[in-house]
């Protein structure tokens, strides 16, 4: 069960350019300066998308955590970019950010969800309901491909996000 944090976890889809900022202010925290996984930035084509969703994690005024997510045809999503600041960490951010992708893609008309997901976090998504599909190469380094399906819309054991005090579903 997820721990409650003293102050909720409000997730949103970034409204404007500054929450945008906010949003990859923490990818590049997490994936340049700490994973280095990337060099520079973690921007790719996707962020320009028309019909790209940036989401933000907000503990009080501040942005701890993002995921990123678009379609990949008109039933299918991709959620990526999830990342929790170092310090915020464990402390319940991370699973909102995961139910909320899902959430905001089913209601977008998604049918199934897949995601990249790094080996050592393959059991946090299993345990949010995702199940893997093996191994594949991603951002040059090996990945569980990962999936979850939409088809009833949104899953009963996916729902309480939005019903979590604060937390909002964004436009
Ligand atoms: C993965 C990540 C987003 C998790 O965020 P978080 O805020 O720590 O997650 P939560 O606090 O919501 O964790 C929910 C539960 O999952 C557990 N959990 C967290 N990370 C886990 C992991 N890697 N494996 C298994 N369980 C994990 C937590 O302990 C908590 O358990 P509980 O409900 O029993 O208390 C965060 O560790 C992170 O940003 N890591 C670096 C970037 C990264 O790896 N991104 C994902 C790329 S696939």
């Amino acid at each position: 069960m997820t721990r409650s944090v003293a102050r909720p976890v409000v997730c949103a889809v970034a409204a404007d350019a500054a929450e945008r900022a906010e949003h990859h202010r923490v990818r590049r925290a997490v994936f340049v300066d700490e994973q280095g996984i990337f060099a520079g930035d973690d921007l790719d084509s996707h962020d320009a998308r028309d019909d790209v969703l940036h989401v933000v994690a907000r503990v009080g005024d501040d942005v701890v955590g993002t995921v990123r997510l678009f379609p990949l045809d008109g039933r299918t999503w991709q959620g990526d970019r999830l990342a929790v600041l170092g310090t915020a960490r464990t402390a319940g951010a991370g699973a909102p950010l995961v139910r909320f992708a899902v959430a905001t893609a089913a209601t977008r008309g998604g049918r199934r969800m897949v995601a990249h997901v790094q080996p050592a976090n393959q059991r946090f998504f299993e345990r949010l309901g995702w199940t893997a599909h093996g191994t594949e190469d991603y951002a040059g380094r090996p990945h569980v491909f990962m999936t979850i399906e939409l088809a009833d819309g949104v899953r009963d054991d996916q729902a309480p996000v939005l019903d979590e005090p604060g937390t909002q579903l964004g436009g």
